[in-house]
């Protein structure tokens, strides 16, 4: 066998080890899965004691079904016979009569935990990595071998409709606790813990009468509440695989192959190709990480505001030490107020978000700077303040430190005039709020030396943002290309448009927020400056003018085109949508895109679109701007 490993011990143990042939990752290829059935085929020749499957990387466990393979389904037999392949081998694999175990140790996705779940043991390894989940719904399809029939067994509908319907996460100890895993042990001792587990005739935790009510006489309830839910997040012309899980689910068990119609309609829809696509643009934002061997300890920020705090916040939650430097303590306090909000959220364990607090040091006196891996600059946009920073920082700085700005308007041919050696300086411009957007543009300008700027990509990828190299024009790509967009929401107001209205166009075109709400949480002074620069001497539009120099700056204030209550903006009714309005505005936004990738602003169309939907959440299900144009 190409990828699987088989050994047997006199105990009659079987190990099975997956270590797919020239891969990073194990995934589920049909070549995979037929040698999988190869070991079935053996085991009932030969039946073992007891079998347990593992992984032979040190990556994960399993990544899901072959995503690769997923480009080729371009008939509908093709997606049904994807469907039966692994939804008849996992209920064979279920069905076995010696106990098996699946060792879970990295990432688990996908049809990585249907086949776990197909197991009778799991066994969860506690470690940092280790993190199960069925992401299908990402990628416009649902979990079609057996996940949608066994996770709501295992854990209940509720739980598995949640992370069915989101595609989210969970780690080992949530594992063990929802009862998914059936133990979550240290790396040291999963291998006796598996065999004993294995062999410990232990009956599969029972559970608890009302989820098993919730999984049987009132499953519709569960589904029209779920409905509901997800109705509030994605509409189903949009996104038509969430109310697919949930039917199928409800219906038919969680067998998608007792509603084939589902299956051709979600396999074949636009939104699953474009999901997937954006996939593959994932992948390649990520490979731009993998070009340089760089690795961060420390980091340094300078500048407390919203966005030095929150960047310093982000790399401390993402485990490097952090110094964050302003002029007083005072002035940082705010930020590391956000901080500890963040820690608590994000890590839901009250001694890992100490230790993340931990990490993140307030340094008045800049005395990390000479220990920093890299040091990023985010105070105002002022070039002679700048200058005067970057003449301060280079000579105390290591020799390989990655000296970087988080300016979004300033070039870095200027900024970088005083320094001995200019062509260190690189641009790492995040977007607001650091924590939930992906995507990090990294900034190249003309001459820099292009080790730095790959260090630049493997820092990014280092704190779990996706970089995008663009060369250094006002702007860059994202925000030059949502100026436009922006305008052109503004002309409609000037127009009589109510801002209700232009935000109703936009969300139902598939935007996660309309441009007006944007414009008001990003603050209309800011939308003005950048107006101006980014606009080529165009009129700014009267609507803005007015509301900025009554001082109605936006969510900050309270009022700007909406009136703002417990951070969230009044809106009456949008009424109707006049036909063609969404096309009118976003219409800019794309002319923008292409004239920058004509312009050379990032390597190729394909990483526009990712920059665009990573950097500003155009609508995935398109695919991205110019994909959306083009097909
Ligand atoms: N199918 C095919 N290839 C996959 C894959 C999958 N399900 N999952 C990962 N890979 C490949 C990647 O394309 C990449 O290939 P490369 O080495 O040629 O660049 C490689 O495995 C490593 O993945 P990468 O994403 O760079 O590593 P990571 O450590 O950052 O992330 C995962 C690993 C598994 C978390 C991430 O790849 C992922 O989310 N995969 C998809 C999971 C999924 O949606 N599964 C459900 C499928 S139905």
């Amino acid at each position: 066998m190409k990828h699987w490993q088989l050994q047997r011990e006199d105990s009659g143990l079987v190990w099975a080890t997956l270590d797919k042939q020239d891969a990073a990752a194990n995934a589920l290829s049909a070549e995979v899965l037929g040698e999988f059935r190869e070991i079935l085929d053996q085991l009932d020749i030969y039946p073992p004691k007891a079998l347990i499957i593992r992984s032979g990387k040190a990556a994960g466990f399993i990544a899901g079904a072959d995503i690769q393979e997923f480009t080729q389904l371009d008939t509908a037999d093709k997606g049904r016979a994807l469907v039966e392949r692994g939804w008849t081998l996992f209920n064979r694999l279920a069905a076995v009569n010696y106990p098996t175990l699946a060792i879970i140790r990295g990432h688990c996705l996908g049809g990585g935990l249907e086949l776990a779940l197909a197991c009778r043991y799991l066994l969860a390894v506690d470690e940092p990595g280790t993190k199960m989940g069925l992401p299908e719904v990402m990628l416009g399809i649902f979990p079609g071998w057996g996940g949608m029939l066994r996770l709501p067994q295992r854990v209940g509908p509720t739980a598995a409709l949640d992370m069915m319907l989101t595609g989210k996460t969970i780690d080992a100890k949530r594992a063990k606790r929802m009862g998914l895993a059936d133990e979550a042990v240290p790396p040291r001792v999963m291998e006796q813990a598996a065999r004993q587990l294995v062999f410990s005739g232990q009956a599969r935790r029972k559970l608890p009468l009302l989820q098993r009510l919730l999984n049987g006489p009132f499953k519709a309830i569960v589904a029209n509440g779920a409905r509901k839910q997800v109705a509030r997040k994605a509409r189903p012309e949009h996104y038509p695989a969430p109310y697919a899980i949930i039917d199928i689910w409800a219906k038919h068990n969680g067998n998608a192959l007792a509603a084939p119609e589902l299956i051709d309609e979600i396999i074949n829809s636009s939104t699953a190709r474009n999901l997937v696509r954006v996939f593959f643009l994932q992948e390649r934002l990520k490979a731009f990480g993998k070009e340089s061997s760089f690795k961060a300890e420390r980091v340094h920020v300078i500048g407390a505001g919203v966005m030095g705090g929150d960047i310093a916040a982000w790399c401390a939650l993402r485990g490097m030490t952090v110094t964050l430097q302003d002029q007083s303590l005072e002035r940082m306090s705010p930020a590391l107020q956000r901080a500890d909000k963040l820690f608590a959220r994000r890590l839901r364990d009250p001694l890992l978000a100490r230790a993340a607090f931990d990490r993140l040091i307030p340094d008045v006196n800049g005395d990390g700077v000479a220990h920093a891996d890299v040091v990023i600059e985010a105070i105002f946009e002022d070039v002679a303040a700048k200058h005067a920073l970057f003449k301060a920082l280079e000579p105390r700085m290591k020799p390989g430190a990655i000296l970087a700005t988080n300016t979004s308007s300033l070039k870095l041919e200027d900024l970088r005039t005083v320094l001995e050696k200019p062509e260190r300086l690189v641009g790492i411009h995040f977007f607001n709020p650091v924590a939930m957007m992906p995507l990090v543009e990294v900034v190249e300008a003309k001459g820099a030396d292009p080790a730095v700027v790959q260090a630049a990509c493997a820092f990014v990828r280092q704190i779990d943002k996706l970089p995008l190299p663009v060369k250094s024009e006002p702007g860059f790509l994202v925000n030059a290309v949502l100026a436009p967009y922006m305008l052109a929401a503004m002309a409609a107001v000037d127009a009589g448009i109510s801002p209700e209205t232009i935000d109703e166009a936009m969300l139902a075109f598939g935007m996660p927020m309309g441009p007006i709400e944007l414009i008001d949480s990003v603050g209309l002074d800011i939308a003005l400056a950048a107006g101006k620069q980014l606009a080529g001497g165009a009129e700014p539009p009267r609507c803005l003018l007015e509301r900025v120099k009554q001082g109605q700056l936006g969510k900050k204030t309270g009022q700007g085109f909406y009136t703002w209550a417990d951070g969230k903006p009044g809106k009456s009714n949008a009424g109707a949508v006049p036909s063609g309005l969404a096309l009118q505005l976003v219409t800019p936004l794309i002319n923008r895109v292409e004239q920058l990738v004509a312009a050379g602003m990032v390597a190729d169309a394909d990483l526009a679109d990712a920059g665009v939907i990573f950097g500003t959440g155009f609508a995935p299900f398109t695919g991205g701007p110019i994909h959306f144009r083009n097909k």
